[in-house]
């Protein structure tokens, strides 16, 4: 127990009296003074004729000479009245109206006690980088590489100061020794991740020869740092290790500066880097905040959500910064938050757009952005391709997304859209979402039957094993749900029921869900049984993130291999129908075969 609580109980125990608490119940005998004899409450159901069981009600101690039974008025409350710990004290407390509330609060803890001084020993780290920055020899800066390094990126002294970037330099341990001098504790800088050892041996930085990024809370805490390689050493970004202080599932870089801006223009900028948050700064656009490269949490759009409703995901314009803003939307939706989305045109990223553009061609690119349906529309056209199963399957997906929305307006209106963008008819679109959500609530008797019906096909076809697989996976390892949506579109299903499964598991995906929780939610006895016979099961708990990582890598590889193989079965039948002069068509079909090829490397 920790020291404040136990000073706090000896402190409260002085101010109570065992014996008033005994006479509630037992028989007691003054013998003089603080000295008692008590009915024994712990043998022969606590009757006994006469009091065998001494109590000094100063020391606040018991003991019976009959059974042995001793303690103070904790453990009888714990023993004799079987309360817990924590009961034991409000009990006390209440009984002898003495405030017990901040006993068990982090106020005044150790916990808090270690919250505080981590956060100070950060601050005083942060500061010895951005002093290393800036410090000079003469009239030159010490470390001119970092400072040319910064103006390569084009990172003004402004946005050096305001995010209070600095710099950590080539050598093995600096900060260490620097902070130990300060007498601060070893374990408490292998703690916070600013040195590391081998062996246990001596401690060196964690960060060397990097570019600094202090990461601070909204209460301007420093609760980690990012650094950036200046010298092509990998990783490029180090961030720190996750600590008491430090998840990166909880954090938004830059919302210490950023979250005034965020209230008053009632909207943010979600980034993906540091870089691209400075760069948004450094232009006037001080909304913007970072993911620092995860996937976007529930938490992160829960901590937004206090500052606006309306969030702009500004993810990189790649396939990872893709698949990241479409779940995303998924975690937004569930938040009642409407998302939206601007990607910057023909670079990477926003740090790479201000390389050749202006605010003014931002603004322009700003008012352009676009609804998170028409995100996911624009998407699925990219794909080019008009099969009706093509389309059914992104409608499928879509309706994913739709039953995320509370409200039917905004859903029909959403209907409307995607049908005049897929020249579909409004009305079957409605009647089809309507016949989708009742297969999800009317699930029990139509998807037991529907399972067992085409179980024999699927559960045992070898093309289905991964799937089913992933699904036992997440199942057991609920945690891992939403970094797998982040991997995993359902274009790379082949099974339907697996493809719906899926669906159900993402939908039910929120915090600290348990496997019994998705039992429940997907409400299938094969199912159950099955996770309850495999949920202690290595294979089901060891090494997940790798299972899961090849399962998915083996169903991208398969829904590619059927996307060829459609594509040539298309061009086969081209050829038949138009003798061999449709060349164009073929060589079409032969470049999307080659960019599969090269998204699939
Ligand atoms: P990117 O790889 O997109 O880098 O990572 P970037 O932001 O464009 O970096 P620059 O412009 O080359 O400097 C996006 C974010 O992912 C995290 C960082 O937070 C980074 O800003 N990341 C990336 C890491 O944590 N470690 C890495 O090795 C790379
Ligand atoms: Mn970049």
């Amino acid at each position: 127990m920790d020291q404040i609580l136990t000073e706090k109980i000896n402190q409260l125990l002085r101010q109570v009296s065992l014996i008033e608490i005994l006479r509630d119940s037992q028989k007691v005998v003054h013998r003089g003074g603080n000295q008692y004899l008590v009915q024994c409450p712990f043998h022969g159901g606590g009757g006994e004729k006469n009091p065998s069981m001494s109590v000094d009600d100063d020391k606040g101690l018991y003991k019976c000479f009959t059974c042995n039974e001793d303690g103070n008025i904790i453990k009888y409350l714990r023993v004799a009245q079987k309360l817990s710990f924590k009961d034991s004290i409000s009990y006390l407390g209440k009984r002898f109206s003495i405030d017990v509330s901040d006993f068990f609060s982090s106020k005044g803890s150790k916990k808090a006690y270690i919250e505080k001084e981590s956060k100070r020993i950060n601050k005083i780290a942060a500061n010895f980088y951005g002093k290393n920055l800036l410090s000079k020899n003469d009239e030159a800066y010490k470390y001119s590489n970092a400072i040319d390094y910064l103006k390569k990126r084009r990172i003004p002294f402004e946005i050096i100061k305001s995010f209070k970037i600095g710099y950590a330099p080539a050598y093995w341990d600096l900060l260490t020794k620097s902070l130990q001098k300060k007498n601060i504790k070893n374990s408490s800088l292998l703690a916070l991740g600013l040195s590391k050892t081998k062996n246990n041996n001596r401690l060196y930085d964690a960060f060397i020869n990097r570019i600094i990024f202090p990461i601070i809370n909204e209460n301007d805490e420093v609760i980690g740092f990012g650094g950036r390689s200046i010298d092509n050493t990998d990783p490029k970004y180090l961030n720190s290790k996750e600590s008491f202080i430090f998840k990166k599932k909880f954090t938004l870089y830059g919302i210490n500066i950023a979250k005034n801006a965020i209230m008053q223009r009632d909207n943010v900028m979600l980034v993906e880097g540091y870089m691209d948050v400075v760069a948004l700064h450094k232009m006037g656009i001080s909304n913007a905040v970072g993911t620092l490269g995860t996937a976007c949490t529930e938490y992160h759009i829960k901590l937004l959500t206090k500052y606006t409703k309306n969030i702009v995901f500004a993810f990189d314009n790649d396939d990872a910064g893709i698949r990241a803003t479409e779940s995303a939307i998924r975690i937004a939706l569930k938040e009642n938050v409407n998302p939206t989305v601007s990607m910057p045109n023909e670079v990477k990223d926003f740090d790479e757009y201000f390389m050749h553009h202006t605010v003014e061609d931002f603004n322009i690119l700003y008012e352009l952005r676009i609804s998170w349906y028409d995100f996911l529309i624009n998407n699925m056209l990219k794909l080019k391709d008009d099969s009706l199963e093509f389309k059914v399957t992104f409608l499928q997906k879509m309706f994913t997304y739709l039953v995320l929305i509370n409200h039917n307006v905004i859903i029909d209106e959403i209907i409307n859209h995607i049908g005049t963008r897929l020249s579909i008819d409004k009305n079957s679109l409605s009647s089809d979402f309507e016949r989708y959500k009742k297969g999800f609530s009317i699930d029990i008797s139509h998807k037991k039957t529907s399972y067992t019906d085409t179980k024999s096909k699927e559960e045992n076809a070898s093309e289905y094993i991964e799937e089913k697989e992933l699904i036992y996976l997440l199942i057991v390892n609920p945690n891992l749900i939403t970094k797998c949506e982040e991997h995993l579109t359902l274009e790379d299903f082949n099974g339907k029921i697996a493809e719906e499964l899926y669906i159900k598991i993402l939908i039910a995906n929120k915090a600290k869900i348990t496997t019994d929780d998705l039992c429940l939610a997907l409400d299938n006895k094969h199912i159950k049984e099955k996770v309850n016979s495999i949920r202690n099961n290595p294979m089901y708990t060891e090494n997940v993130e790798d299972k899961i990582e090849l399962a998915i890598t083996k169903m991208r590889q398969r829904s590619i291999k059927r996307k060829k193989q459609k594509i040539i079965m298309d061009s086969q039948i081209h050829n038949i129908l138009q003798g061999d002069q449709d060349i164009d068509k073929l060589c079409i079909s032969i470049n999307e075969i080659q960019s599969l090829n090269k998204n699939n490397n």
